[in-house]
C-alpha cells in the first residue's frame, strides 16, 4: 500500500481583512491580516493525498467534490506542488500523486473554501513529502487531547515549540496557494504577516491567542446565497490594486490601527470594541471594493438587511453583535454566548435564511484538527 495521509482543515474568517497584493505570483500581501479559525462540524475540507505506483500513474491527478479536475487548469495547486517537492528530499519525491479533496460548503459562495482547501492540501503534502520535519504534525492532538497521552512535559513542550514553527513555515507555502489559505495553519486567532523580503519567506501566520483565550464567544456563519460568486477575490483585488485610491489608505493606516485595536480588545475581553472594529474594518474593506473601478459589489440586499438589523439590534440593547463579510454576500456574526439565543430567535424569525451554522467558540475556536484523520 502507497503512504496516504488525509487531514481535515477548517476555513478561517478575517476580522481584518487582506485585500491587494504586493508580489501578485509569490502572493506577498500589502497588509498583515487577522482571523478567526472556525472549527465546526459543518464547515471544513477533508483531503486525501497519497503516492500511487509511478508505473501506472503518469501524472499527478485531482479530484475535487468527487469531480476529477484537470489539474493543468488549477495553476496554483500545480505550483503547490512543485514547491513542496522542492523542498522534500525523499529518493520518490517524483512518484505521481494522487489529490482527493472535498469541501463540506459550497466552493465559492464566499465561504472561504479555498482557505481551508488549500490550507488542507499543504498540510496534507507537507506530511506525505516529510517537508520541514518527518513526524506527522502533533499539537491538535495534545491541544484537543484527543488521542495522546500527555507526555514528559519537557519534551512534549519542545515538540509543540517545533511543532509551531514548522505550521509557520508551512503557512508561507501554503500562501502562495491562495493568500488566507496560510490564516487556517492555526486554530485560535491568527496573524498573517506581511513580511518585508522580496521572496516572501517571512510571511507567514502566527497564532497570537488560542482558542481558549474567549470561551464566551460564539460565531455564526449564515448562508444567504450559495450561488457561484462574480468576481473572485483574487480579480477583484488586482482591480482595486489598479484603480482604489482609497485601498492606500485602507492598507496603510485602516489596517494597523484595527489590528492593534482587535488584539487589545481580545485580551481585555472588551466586546464592545472588538465588535466595532470587526464591523468598521469589514465595511471598509467592501468601501475598497465600491471605490474600485469599475465597482464590485459583494454584498447584496440580504447582506444589507443584515447589516441594518445588527445596527437596529445593537441600539436597543447595547453593542452585542457585530457582522463581517468577506468576497461575498454571507454574514459572519460574532456574538456573547449569553446573548445568543434572543438574538437567534429575532434573527431567524426576521430573515429566511437558508442555512445557519451555529457553533460555540469552545468548538469553533479549538486548533485545526489537521491530524485528526491521519492513519
Ligand atoms: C476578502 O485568499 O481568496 O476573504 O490570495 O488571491 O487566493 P488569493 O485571495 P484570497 O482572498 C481572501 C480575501 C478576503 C479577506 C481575507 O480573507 O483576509
Amino acid at each position: 500500500m502507497e503512504k496516504e495521509i488525509t487531514c481535515v482543515a477548517p476555513p478561517n474568517i478575517a476580522l481584518i481583512k487582506y485585500w491587494g497584493k504586493k508580489d501578485e505570483n509569490l502572493i506577498i500581501p500589502l497588509n498583515n491580516s487577522f482571523s478567526i479559525t472556525l472549527d465546526s462540524s459543518d464547515l471544513f475540507t477533508k483531503t486525501t493525498v497519497r503516492f500511487c505506483d509511478p508505473k501506472k500513474n503518469e501524472e499527478d491527478k485531482f479530484t475535487l467534490n468527487e469531480k476529477p479536475q484537470k489539474l493543468a487548469s488549477h495553476k496554483r495547486i500545480v505550483n503547490l506542488i512543485a514547491k513542496i517537492r522542492e523542498k522534500s528530499s525523499l529518493p520518490n519525491k517524483d512518484d505521481p500523486i494522487e489529490i482527493d479533496s472535498m469541501n463540506s460548503f459550497p466552493t465559492a459562495a464566499g465561504l472561504a473554501s479555498s482557505s481551508s482547501g488549500i490550507a488542507a492540501l499543504t498540510y496534507c503534502l507537507g506530511n506525505l513529502f516529510e517537508v520541514y520535519g518527518t513526524e506527522p504534525l502533533q499539537l491538535d492532538q495534545v491541544e484537543i487531547g484527543k488521542s495522546t497521552k500527555k507526555q514528559e512535559g519537557k519534551n512534549e513542550e519542545n515538540k509543540q515549540v517545533a511543532d509551531l514553527l514548522r505550521r509557520e513555515k508551512l503557512s508561507a507555502i501554503s500562501r502562495q496557494g491562495s493568500g488566507s489559505s496560510c490564516r487556517s495553519m492555526f486554530g485560535g486567532f491568527v496573524e498573517w504577516i506581511a513580511g518585508e523580503k522580496n521572496d516572501g519567506s517571512d510571511s507567514r501566520a502566527k497564532q497570537i491567542f488560542p482558542k481558549s483565550v474567549w470561551p464566551e464567544l460564539r460565531v455564526l456563519v449564515c448562508v444567504v446565497r450559495s450561488e457561484q460568486k462574480k468576481v473572485s477575490s483574487t480579480l477583484g483585488m488586482r482591480r482595486s490594486v489598479e484603480t482604489s485610491e482609497y485601498i492606500d489608505k485602507f492598507s496603510t493606516k485602516v489596517v494597523p490601527k484595527n489590528i492593534k485595536q482587535i488584539k487589545q480588545a481580545i485580551q481585555s475581553q472588551d466586546f464592545e470594541t472588538f465588535a466595532n472594529v470587526t464591523m468598521k474594518n469589514s465595511n471598509a474593506f467592501h468601501s475598497v471594493c465600491l471605490d474600485t473601478f469599475p465597482p464590485i459589489f459583494y454584498l447584496n440586499q440580504d447582506s444589507k438587511k443584515v447589516i441594518d438589523f445588527v445596527h437596529s439590534w445593537n441600539d436597543i440593547f447595547g453593542t452585542q453583535v457585530g457582522y463581517t463579510f468577506d468576497a461575498g454576500p454571507n454574514p459572519v456574526l460574532i456574538m456573547l454566548n449569553k446573548n445568543l439565543p434572543s438574538f437567534l430567535d429575532a434573527f431567524v424569525q426576521t430573515f429566511q435564511i437558508e442555512n445557519l451554522v451555529n457553533q460555540p467558540l469552545q468548538q469553533i475556536l479549538k486548533d485545526s484538527q489537521f491530524n485528526k484523520l491521519v492513519q
